[in-house]
């Protein structure tokens, strides 16, 4: 039976008793969907699947993406990313920590991601957890005027390029050409109105913003790094702690995210600090919502 739990937190909510391996009821499906409208971010505890049976299942929350790091990808399922420290690829720190920042996943994109999830295949003893932050809840939390300035502007964005701290991690690099400009420059609202659940959230306000159009560099840095510091307080934060097993999904058009930091690399595929990850994400609207 279906039990859907909110973690206490500002956003999210665990989900249990649902077996993905079996069909998937468009009724099921819509309790789902909008049950992440709701909580922001879902927890599906306990799941035994194949990645066939994990992308046919995401393949329901809208069009798959391959991401714009194209070194990121799974050969054999193109859509699909090894998030963590277990492969070759994640030896390099930038690679590895490259998602120990606070973002959002693809506003950088004309037609953004929507939602995102990642499967728990392998959890390190300590620490891996992931980061969300309710940008609904923050937005509310903004006075009264401010909020009224924000909804008239448009923020430019481009991946990777809004002003970090120095402390901070950097995105995944860029390597190629060809990565660099898959995506142009796009503009998206900094308050965003969310297209099926009507709520409004902050949007994006890390990792990729870098010009708020009509306002100066500074003005833009300063209302950024201000909106940033604002909606990443712990009291709007939910801190996930993976078990195997777990999928963790997240509505990109209301939430900003971050992993933990790794400090290492696995050794061994078996190793105490193994994390591994698949992480599939998509654009658009969930398929019960299209068809209803
Ligand atoms: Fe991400």
């Amino acid at each position: 039976m279906l039990v859907i739990e909110p973690t206490g937190s500002s956003c999210g909510a665990l989900v249990k008793g649902i077996d993905l391996n079996k069909t998937i009821s468009a009724t099921l499906m819509e309790k789902l969907v909008w049950a992440l409208y709701q909580h922001r971010c879902l927890v599906i505890k306990n799941q035994e699947l194949t990645k066939e049976s994990y992308y046919q299942f995401a393949s329901q929350w809208g069009e798959l993406i391959q991401h714009v790091l194209d070194y990121l990808r799974m050969p054999d399922y193109p859509e699909m990313m090894a998030i963590g420290n277990t492969e070759e690829k994640d030896k390099d720190d930038a690679v590895r920590n490259g998602a120990a920042v606070w973002h959002t996943d693809g506003p950088y994109i004309e037609d953004p991601t929507t939602m995102t999830m990642l499967y728990a295949i392998q959890v390190p003893k300590n620490g891996g957890e992931t980061l969300v932050t309710d940008m609904v809840a923050a937005y509310e939390a903004l006075d009264p005027n401010l909020k009224s300035n924000l909804e008239k502007l448009t923020a430019k964005h481009y991946y990777g390029r809004a002003q970090f701290d120095p402390d901070e991690h950097r995105p995944v690099p860029i390597r190629t050409k060809e990565q660099a400009t898959t995506n142009a420059v796009c503009e998206k609202p900094l308050i965003l109105t969310h297209p099926i659940s009507g709520h409004k959230a902050l949007y994006a306000v890390a990792h990729s913003p870098f010009e708020i159009i009509g306002k100066t560099k500074e003005e833009t840095l300063s209302l950024l790094s201000m909106l940033k510091t604002h909606a990443t307080k712990s009291q709007f934060v939910y801190s996930h702690r993976y078990e195997v097993g777990d999928i963790l999904l997240f509505d990109n058009l209301s939430t900003m995210h971050r992993a933990k930091e790794q400090t290492d690399a696995a050794d061994t595929p078996d190793s105490d600090n193994a994390r591994l990850l698949w992480r599939l994400s998509a654009k658009g609207t969930p398929k019960v919502i299209t068809k209803s």
